[in-house]
């Protein structure tokens, strides 16, 4: 992909800084295979990262819905809670996550890429309610959480880590927590977008099709353990889902 105009300010983030992280990293943790096989261009080659990982790219993306899925998000949590974020986001959707949460808040960010982990870090320098560490979303340590926020992770997997990503997440819940997923979902038939998604995702992204098929609720293991409910936005091209324990 070409991005005409496109200035990096930062320098380059050095891989070793990710050997500053928390005690909680002690397991092994693996990059998997599909990010390696299919996304190597977006999150793992570090020029490119450093050429997306800007609120401008990330609202392009989303065709100008960036603020409106943050503040999606945010009305599901509250200030001082507790929140896991199970992947980075480009962009600056982790600094206003931590912003809104407040200094009696935490919010704890993982990846599972070395290069994201150290990213994040520098984007959080000054902001102590924030952690980043590294782990995999479908075994994140760390819980129990008032509430995990999963922004755009889930049509990024394999249908086989999309359940064990949000079995991983739901597991690391309070007794009273919640779960906020959006993502993409299945546009309405008239949506001009839609044959533009489509053929995205036949060349890009061979995973997110299974959300315009399925429930987020039909991949967890016990969708009956929570209370689950569901918003689309722009012509149902995303989603909110919300799981609420008990
Ligand atoms: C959140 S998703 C996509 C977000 C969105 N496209 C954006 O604007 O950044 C991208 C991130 O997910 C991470 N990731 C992929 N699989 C993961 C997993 N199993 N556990 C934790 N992070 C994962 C990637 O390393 C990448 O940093």
């Amino acid at each position: 992909m070409n991005f005409p105009g496109v200035v990096e300010k930062l320098p380059p983030v050095p891989l070793d800084d990710v050997s500053t992280a928390s005690s909680a990293e002690t397991a092994p943790v693996a990059v998997p295979r599909y990010l390696e096989e299919v996304y190597t261009w977006a999150y793992l080659n570090p020029r490119n990262v450093a050429l997306l990982d800007r609120p401008s790219v990330v609202n392009g993306l989303l065709f100008g819905n960036a603020r409106r899925l943050t503040r999606a998000v945010m009305a599901e949590i509250g200030r001082g809670d507790r929140v896991l974020l199970p992947a980075h986001v480009y962009g600056n959707f982790v600094n206003k996550l931590a912003a809104y949460l407040g200094p009696s808040g935490e919010l704890d960010v993982i990846d599972v890429a070395p290069v994201q982990v150290a990213r994040c870090r520098r984007k959080v320098t000054g902001l102590p309610q924030v952690t980043v560490r590294l782990a995999d979303a479908a075994d994140p340590g760390g819980g129990p959480y008032d509430a995990v926020t999963c922004f755009f992770l889930l049509h990024e997997v394999p249908d086989g880590k999309k359940r064990a990503i949000i079995d991983g997440l739901l597991g690391s819940l309070e007794p009273r927590g919640k779960a906020v997923f959006v993502d993409y979902h299945r546009p309405h038939w008239w949506h001009p977008l839609r044959p533009v998604l489509g053929t995205v995702n036949a060349c890009l992204e061979p995973f997110a099709k299974a959300l315009w098929r399925h429930d987020i609720a039909e991949f967890a293991s016990r969708p009956g353990d929570f209370t689950w409910s569901k918003r689309t936005y722009f012509g149902g091209l995303y989603q909110k889902v919300v799981a609420r324990r008990g």
